[in-house]
């Protein structure tokens, strides 16, 4: 009903251009995309950087970049697309006919430039979706044929881009489980260089599907011209770099074509996912604005609204509880303050009770002997207390000890006449199935409509897939790790039209699943199993480059040796929530919780709303600062990290960003530990001291550390006039 609203209001703008030789111009408010129609009837992309004060400028580009270059005639690098034909021939011919402009509104156009061969009936068309004000492009292909039997795509990237520059640096994400987002830059050099992901299912365990690409120097936080791009693809990904003979860089960036070759029916619309990129002049930073900015206007579900804070079980109860503890743990979550109780994994499974990671998974059903009274009597008690029930489900998992696996043998992915290969000793459901996306939809839909006070759900994902095999796909079993995702976003999609608003956390064995394909259909996502604060410093600055602080969960547990006032501050600049035991805390914790909890409902929404700046990175010096400002600079809230005080002594400033020189701000330091902490009192013994923007940008702030190793501060800015 949405799309068909949205498509009511589009107006075709300037309708097909033919055969032009003018460039097409793809423009945002700082950059633009260039294309001409080249060599032949190719169509070569010509420029993508800052914008050109003289749009007739672009006329005096050229090149020979062909804009999607296809695989078979003449190309000798990395291709775009690759198709063999019905005769068997493997080659493409793609040539520019015509492009045109469809406007949604003042700030969002979608140029789409179609292309064909002409001697077989294949039509490319290419989508440059813009978001004017946050210098986002969104591109994706769309790929169709009209032969008598399917074509063979063994290659179909989402978007190809060239550039030319003396030097490349690329920044990528890598990690591992409880290890997320480590971040590591490096030079291209000639050749190809490969980020991929083949794991089916929580696909960005080891590489996440995301990268900034600095131009001629590496990029800072503030200088450089600098691409940051990511894949709105759930599943397995590639970006492949590659620089020529001439140091020209191309990039292919796509669903990974890895055991994918795609059998493509006449008629049928391939459609690639979306690569959205931006460019920054200025840096990373700038960069980061652009994608937080258009993440939460545009792209994560209820992305401008508001977030529950919680306290979870998981980390303290593991699998360990019954309906009294769990009655009990409400009681901390109330006078902790939070909006929200949220019972992790293990209340599932009746015949194979789900006491450990062994068994259930698959069963929906509450366990009889620990949650005798079910989950409405959770929801009951839980509200009765006066805050919210959300619940954890793995949907798309199944342990061999279940009912489902008994019953259905047939949904799983598992190769035929090979040992299954288990991982946490479950295994993969089947989503290209429809009754598998059905039985996921129904699970969800049939509690819902049970409970519907249940507010939030943890759907997580603990495994990628080996082994992979699906009984439903047969013949096409190359379609496997496409048809998954669209088997997942089908069930999403389903959901989210019955349940648009219920606030679901996007989880996969910590943070194995964070791209832009999935944040559609979810509020926030889990970031790691790794919750000690000082590597928690780390992760949470690696997602911040790419995603807003109201997506990122942060909870303080009782990892890590740090104070709770460190591991508060920590979880305090995203969207913070508790996985602790709240009754061993003192009473001077619990009172410092529920201040810093209300200070948070304070400060949220510059926090999650603000413009970010990243000051201090943990990885140039032994701390971390950075800060988030309201956009009429009238509030702001820094965050300072004191990571290895021992090594070093720092005593430079941190120099803060984006505040109006011009205007008188109190700065106030909030979140005061408990006694003992060895601090010395902020500004000279007053617990305020008002200072020119002009004077907190320039000369900066000398951050008062506590005499232990990991110290941290928090400091509220405020406009005073
Ligand atoms: C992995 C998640 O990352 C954890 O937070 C927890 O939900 C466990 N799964 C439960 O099995």
């Amino acid at each position: 009903m949405k799309t068909i609203l949205v498509f009511a209001f589009l107006l075709v703008f300037a309708g097909a251009v033919l055969a032009q030789e003018k460039p097409i111009v793809i423009e945002t408010k700082n950059t633009a995309l260039v294309y001409k129609q080249g060599f032949g009837n190719k169509l070569v992309q010509v420029y993508y950087g800052e914008k050109l004060k003289n749009a007739a400028d672009y006329e005096m580009m050229n090149s020979r970049n062909e804009a999607y270059k296809p695989a078979g005639l003449d190309n000798l690098n990395e291709p775009a697309i690759r198709m063999v034909h019905n005769d068997g021939n493997p080659s493409l011919a793609l040539n520019f006919v015509s492009s045109e402009v469809i406007v949604e509104n003042e700030n969002v156009k979608t140029t789409m430039i179609v292309l064909k061969d002409d001697q077989y009936p294949v039509e490319v068309k290419l989508f440059f979706k813009t978001y004017f004000n946050e210098d986002i492009i969104e591109n994706w292909t769309e790929i169709k044929h009209n032969e008598g039997k399917p074509v063979m795509l063994t290659n179909f990237a989402s978007s190809m881009l060239s550039f030319k520059a003396r030097e490349y640096w690329l920044t990528q994400f890598h990690g591992d489980w409880d290890k997320e987002m480590i971040m590591e830059e490096s030079q291209l050099t000639s050749g190809i260089k490969i980020i991929d992901s083949k794991l089916g299912t929580r696909a960005n365990k080891f590489q996440a599907p995301l990268f900034f690409l600095a131009m001629n120097n590496q990029a800072t936080e503030t200088t450089g011209d600098v691409i940051a791009a990511n894949l709105a693809w759930t599943g397995n990904f590639q970006f492949v770099f590659e620089i020529d003979e001439l140091n020209s860089l191309r990039l292919v960036a796509g669903m990974n074509p890895f055991a994918s070759e795609y059998y493509l029916k006449p008629g049928e619309v391939f459609k690639t996912p979306e690569f959205i990129f931006t460019f920054s002049s200025n840096g990373k930073g700038q960069a980061s604005r652009n994608i937080h900015q258009w993440a939460q206007k545009y792209r994560v579900l209820n992305g401008e609204g508001n977030r529950l804070t919680l306290l979870n079980n998981w980390e303290a109860t593991y699998f360990d509880f019954n309906e009294d503890r769990l009655v009990e743990l409400f009681d901390g979550g109330k006078k902790l303050g939070v909006d929200l109780f949220l019972l992790d994994d293990g209340w599932f499974g009746n015949k194979y009770p789900r006491s450990n990671d062994r068994a259930g998974l698959g069963d929906w059903q509450e366990t009889k002997e620990k949650l005798p009274h079910g989950i409405g009597y959770l929801v009951e008690q839980a509200e009765a207390k006066g805050i919210k029930f959300g619940i954890w489900i793995e949907p798309e998992m199944v342990n061999p000890k279940s009912e489902l696996y008994e019953q259905h043998p047939d949904w799983i992915l598992k190769l035929p006449n090979r040992p299954e290969n288990l991982s946490r000793n479950q295994l993969v459901l089947d989503m290209a199935n429809p009754e598998v996306q059905k039985f996921v939809y129904d699970m969800v839909d049939q509690m819902m409509t049970k409970h519907p006070q249940i507010g939030f759900i943890k759907w997580d994902c603990n495994r990628e897939m080996t082994n992979a095999y699906s009984a439903y796909l047969g013949e096409k079993q190359s379609h496997v790790y496409i048809e998954y995702v669209r088997g997942f976003y089908k069930v999403m999609e389903d959901l989210r039209t019955k349940y648009p608003e219920l606030p679901i956390m996007l989880c996969s064995g910590g943070g194995g699943r964070t791209d832009y394909g999935a944040m559609k259909y979810f509020t926030e996502f889990w970031a790691s199993d790794n919750t000690d604060p000082l590597n928690r410093i780390y992760i949470q600055w690696a997602y911040s480059y790419f995603f807003p602080a109201n997506t990122i969960c942060n909870h303080i547990t009782s990892m890590g040796k740090q104070s709770l006032k460190f591991k508060t501050d920590v979880a305090m600049m995203g969207k913070m929530g508790y996985d602790i035991r709240v009754e061993e805390f003192t009473p001077e914790e619990l009172a410092f919780s529920q201040q810093a909890l209300k200070d948070y409902a304070r400060l949220k929404e510059v926090i999650w709303f603000g413009d970010m700046y990243r000051l201090v990175s943990p990885y140039e010096e032994s701390r971390a600062a950075l800060m988030y400002v309201s956009e009429p600079k009238d509030k702001a809230v820094l965050f300072c990290y004191n990571i290895n005080a021992y090594r070093e002594k720092i005593t430079n400033p941190v120099k803060l960003q984006g505040l109006d020189p011009d205007k008188k701000y109190e700065v106030k330091e909030i979140n005061i530990q408990q006694r003992g902490d060895g601090r010395r009192p902020p500004f000279g013994g007053n617990s305020t001291r008002v200072y020119s923007g002009d004077y907190l940008m320039k000369a900066g702030l000398e951050i008062r550390v506590g005499r232990g190793d990991l110290s941290s501060n928090v400091y509220e800015i405020s406009e005073v006039q």
